[in-house]
């Protein structure tokens, strides 16, 4: 892929109006979202799960990517079509999570730290002949009692870096997401300063790296109090702020920022994005989405696993991905979220 196609594909992951799905979980991540729904996580009963999400009518309308898991890569549709080819079908492009996952970082206790470079440029070139467009690498930043650690903060950025660099040159986009977890009791003050200092360390970190920035996609967290913080900010300081510490640490120069939804309800997510792009009309990028649980647990409760509830299943997700195609735009409203 050219330098030129790098950033087609990487402006058309930010089109107007559209995100990005992301229904790359690991297994022992999807086995706990089917233990919410008391679904056994076999591998059929995940392929008829990820069946359901990628082929659902009407979903390009408002996605255009969606991230997979490395098992759903070489999974097919009921029809037996490859799952990334019933995608291209519709004109979304297929990612892929190429990093194997946050382990606990040696001598920072609580802190994690990403691994997955091993062999990766081997994947990369594997995945990329399946038809991946994109990758998605996710660092998690940890905030706490003393933490998180510049140690952390700089280790998780410089594996980013090399992760994006190895994408770019295998002709895929990479994303690049440094996820500042809010579970904490932190303020979104907090949240603000660690949300700042982490950005500012990756985007050194890829000028060091020599990524172009012209050819990435950031992934990142809102800024917004921890879940365990008893004043909790009101969706506009969310977007504010937000907006404030990514006008301060993202070069113009990048197609466009995503946000993860990070355990937010399905309608904050939403309605915080929707403030945002209401309120900055003006923004050197675009600010979309890129929510797994925000867009899928409406509709993972609505299938519980059933084959009759599949269009209830996919009436949910629709509409969750209507919404925040709006809010896209800044033109979600509380009639339209009624309107299900
Ligand atoms: P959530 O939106 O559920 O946080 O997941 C998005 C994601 O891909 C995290 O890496």
């Amino acid at each position: 892929m050219s330098a030129q196609e790098l950033e087609t594909t990487a402006r058309a992951m930010v089109a107007k109006g559209k995100g990005i799905l992301a229904i790359d979980e690991s297994l022992p991540t999807i086995k706990k979202r089917f233990d919410s729904i008391s679904v056994e996580s076999t591998e059929e009963n995940r392929r008829a799960y990820r069946n359901l999400l990628i082929t659902n009518p009407g979903g390009n309308e408002y996605i255009s990517g969606m991230i997979l898991f490395d098992e759903t890569m070489r999974q097919t549709t009921t029809d037996g079509t490859p799952f990334p080819q019933a995608l291209i079908k519709q004109g979304i492009m297929p990612g892929i999570k190429v990093d194997t996952g946050a382990k606990d970082m040696a001598g920072h206790s609580n802190e994690k730290i990403t691994e997955g470079l091993d062999g990766l440029r081997e994947r990369l070139a594997e995945y990329k002949k399946l038809g991946a467009k994109f990758a998605k690498w996710r660092a998690v930043i940890t905030i706490g009692d003393g933490i998180p650690s510049t140690g952390c903060i700089e280790a998780n950025a410089h594996v980013l870096a090399r992760y994006a660099a190895l994408c770019q040159e295998a002709g895929i986009v990479p994303m690049v997401e440094p996820e500042v977890l809010m579970d904490a009791d932190n303020t979104i003050g907090r949240c603000y300063e660690v949300t700042l200092v982490t950005l500012k360390t990756v985007f050194n970190e890829l000028f060091r790296q020599r990524v172009a920035i012209e050819h990435i996609i950031l992934k990142i967290n809102m800024v917004i109090s921890g879940k365990k913080c008893k004043t909790q900010a009101g969706v506009q300081e969310v977007a504010d702020q937000t907006v404030r510490c990514l006008l301060n640490t993202v070069p113009a120069a990048l197609p466009g920022i995503v946000f993860l939804s990070g355990g937010q309800s399905a309608e904050l997510a939403t309605a915080h994005l929707n403030a945002m792009n209401a309120k900055y009309k003006n923004l050197p990028w675009p600010l979309s989405f890129s929510y797994g649980r925000a867009l899928q647990d409406p509709c993972l409760k609505a299938w519980a696993g059933k084959k009759e509830n599949v269009s209830a299943a996919r009436a949910a997700l629709l509409h969750r991905e209507k919404c925040n195609s709006l809010a896209c735009l800044g033109k979600y409203t509380a009639e339209i979220e009624q309107a299900a």
